[in-house]
């Protein structure tokens, strides 16, 4: 199959929604930016609005492969880059002649045959250009941010007994952040930047609807009412467009037929995590909803 290249901002978000991902203003224009000046580009925002989704679209949307690093805590570079498989060249030294000298048996253990890429050299070393995902960056720590650096920059990796593996084509590289630390200066100058926030009622809706067809088109309405009501309050975790997907097919599998304060009482547990914002959204949003018994819940 041929190359997908986009032409155009419009190019981009239209081809963002054919592989089911409905993008906001600036996503389509900085993901179009980041296809055509090759730079890495930052998405931050909260839990849940579409980070990770966004690099899946865009493997889909670019025909390419989706290379994936999910970062956590203490993740280095042995789980990034690359590892020796010690296994490996333990069993090859056993296995050999014990006439063979040392120094043909090291040739042949630091060879790419005992080398397990993990995500970052896949990406470098793939001969297709890729998607390259680095999610949740924010989960790592600066010595990684620095090292990763290294690896946008020149797209290039050193391995000291094989010698530089350098990239012959272009990742799209996207990297996701939580928000839950700062992330260096030196990262954000060689990425563009993309906030994704809590989308727009009819965004969001648009959303839902992609995501549960079948939902009753009022019910979809009203259950992204209620879930922008909700983030109004003064919540530890304010739900997030995933969880209003869960809610919408949570009420479809039950055969919900309105959003009552009854239905609403049995189901906030899909939207809501917490056992003081279960009590906050309770008595904040249920009572709302069963004085309006049925009717809409527009602006008041
Ligand atoms: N713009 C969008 N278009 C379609 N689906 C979306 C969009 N934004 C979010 N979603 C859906 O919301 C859910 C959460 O998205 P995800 O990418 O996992 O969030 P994040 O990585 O920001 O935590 C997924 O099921 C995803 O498909
Ligand atoms: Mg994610």
């Amino acid at each position: 199959m041929a190359a997908v290249e986009p032409t155009s901002v419009a190019d981009v978000s239209d081809g963002l929604r054919r592989a089911d991902y409905l993008p906001g203003e600036s996503t389509a224009l900085v993901a179009f930016l980041a296809i055509k000046l090759g730079k890495p580009v930052l998405v931050e925002g909260p839990a849940g609005v579409g980070k990770t989704e966004l690099a899946k679209a865009l493997a889909r949307l670019l025909d390419r492969r989706l290379v994936r690093l999910q970062c956590y805590e203490g993740l280095d570079e042995t789980k990034a880059l690359y590892e020796w498989n010690y296994r490996k060249q333990l069993l090859r030294i056993q296995a050999e002649a014990a006439g063979t000298g040392w120094d043909a048996v090291q040739d042949d253990i630091f060879s790419e045959d005992f080398l397990l890429a993990r995500p970052l050299l896949q990406a470098i070393a793939a001969p297709e250009p890729v998607v390259l995902l680095i999610d949740e960056i924010d989960k790592t720590d600066q010595e990684f941010e620095a090292m990763l650096l290294e690896v946008l920059s020149d797209f290039q990796i050193s391995i000291p007994e094989l010698g530089p593996v350098v990239a012959t084509t272009h990742p799209v590289v996207l990297l996701t952040s939580n928000n839950s630390r700062e992330l260096t200066e030196a990262l954000k100058r060689r990425c563009l930047y993309l906030w994704l926030d809590y989308p727009a009622l009819e965004h969001e809706l648009e959303i839902v609807r992609l995501h549960t067809p079948e939902l009753d088109a009022a019910i979809a309405r009203k259950l992204v009412e209620v879930v922008h009501m909700v983030r109004e309050l003064d919540l530890k975790k304010p739900p997030s467009i995933a969880e209003s997907i869960d809610w919408a097919r949570a009420l479809l599998l039950l055969g919900a037929d309105d959003l009552d304060a009854d239905t609403f009482r049995s189901t906030l547990s899909v939207i809501v995590k917490h056992r003081t914002d279960l009590d906050i959204v309770a008595e904040r949003v249920g009572v709302r909803l069963g004085s309006l018994a049925g009717g809409a819940l527009a602006a008041e």
